[in-house]
């Protein structure tokens, strides 16, 4: 009875996400970046563009190394290392007396960070926050640069450091060890996020190529996921020109939410030369060559629902479909409800039981014992 209660839950609770998640995956980004206009001929060093990411290593060789950035992260071949240790950020909680520049260079949009923020703890060396950035889509096409299972994420952000062994971030983006950048995976939630909010209000000050501006400090913490402790690690490269391999990369488990009008902002505000629209500023997912990625956390084996997912976790493939993924999320949630009672009202009619069937036993033992009570006692003993 118990288990054809956990057998029915079980089938029903998988059923719901397999429908609410089938429709976020398998985006096609692929076709999207072939149809964008080959216009400009040129390889002129300075106006490298997303239409047409072949040609970078024409004019920048290290774009066809082989530790190229970004990849698409199986989570079925991720490898746990607990050597890995936790990133400890410093310096990172700015107040509004330090105003931060706020740049759109025509290829992203782009926060200055001063050198006192770091990271403190996680690699052999102290790396120092240069600058942080976003990668993003359009309403149809989610454009963060790393892929799970293939799966876009509408955008993601970049935190870039260098190692503080050198003496600028110029320097050490040619050095081995020189850069370390956080990356977080940007999905829609229902809430305006008041910490993106801070960066997204100033857009429409500087949607014109090579224009800045200025915002107040504000925590940056606050714009990377709630928990750090959960992440993918493996050496790669900058994923524009000129793709230096010197980047040991982190991306969080964890994601961060904007708001889908907060999203909208991002990928319709912002022009880039000839006042085109700056978006799809993603480059597409680089061959592994052999490269291990690592995480600091156990993945859990693709067995239980058919996305191999734990049910707390849903909510990370959160994609432009995320209201109906919510949708069927809350239908999920009355079946556990549903289930839930079911199962306490069982667990209770079994113990009803039991107690009864233990009374009606003692009882009986009571009166064995009173009928045996003439019998020796070592019979009682057996
Ligand atoms: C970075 O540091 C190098 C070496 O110290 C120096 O030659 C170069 O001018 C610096 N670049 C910038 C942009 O400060
Ligand atoms: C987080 O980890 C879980 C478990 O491995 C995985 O199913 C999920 O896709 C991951 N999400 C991200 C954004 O890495
Ligand atoms: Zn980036």
């Amino acid at each position: 009875m118990l288990l054809e209660v956990f057998f029915i839950l079980y089938l029903l609770q998988s059923q719901v996400l397999t429908s609410g998640s089938s429709s976020s995956s398998s985006e096609t980004h692929e076709s999207s970046q072939r149809d964008e206009q080959h216009s400009k001929g040129s390889s002129h060093q300075h106006h490298w563009g997303y239409h047409d990411q072949d040609g970078w290593l024409s004019s920048f060789e290290d774009c066809g190394g082989k530790s190229q950035s970004p990849i698409n992260i199986n989570t079925g071949e991720v490898k746990y290392d607990p050597r890995l240790s936790l990133i400890k950020l410093e310096g990172y909680d700015l107040t509004d007396k330090s105003p931060l520049s706020l740049l759109n260079n025509g290829h992203t949009l782009q926060l200055s960070l001063p050198n006192s923020m770091r990271i403190v703890r996680g690699f052999d060396h102290i790396y120092v926050a240069a600058q942080l950035h976003f990668h993003w889509g359009t309403v149809e096409i989610p454009g963060s640069e790393h892929t799970i299972d293939n799966i876009h994420f509408p955008a993601e952000i970049h935190v870039v450091h260098y190692n503080s062994k050198y003496s600028n971030l110029s320097e050490a983006a040619t050095k081995a060890d020189g850069l370390a950048v956080l990356g977080g995976f940007i999905g829609i939630g229902l809430h305006e996020n008041e910490n993106y909010e801070k960066i997204l209000s100033a857009l429409t000050n500087i949607s014109s190529e090579e224009s800045y501006t200025e915002i107040p400090g504000f925590n940056v913490r606050h714009l990377l996921p709630n928990s750090l402790e959960r992440f993918y690690r493996y050496k790669g490269s900058l994923t524009t020109p000129p793709c230096f391999q010197t980047v040991s990369w982190t991306l969080f488990n964890d994601t961060v939410r904007v708001s889908r009008r907060q999203l909208a902002a991002l990928e319709d505000t912002l022009k880039t030369e000839h006042s085109k629209l700056l978006s799809k500023n993603f480059r597409a997912p680089q061959l592994l060559h052999g490269r291990k990625v690592l995480t600091s956390f156990h993945t859990v084996p693709s067995a239980g629902n058919a996305r191999g997912v734990p049910l707390s976790e849903t909510q990370d493939l959160n994609t432009k479909e995320s209201s109906e993924t919510q949708d069927a999320l809350s239908k999920g949630d009355i079946l556990a409800i549903v289930f839930g009672v079911l199962f306490a009202v069982t667990l209770l009619a079994f113990s009803v039981y039991t107690y009864q069937q233990r009374k009606k036993y003692t009882k009986f033992k009571r009166d064995s014992k009173q009928n045996v009570i003439y019998k020796p006692a070592v019979k009682e003993e057996a």
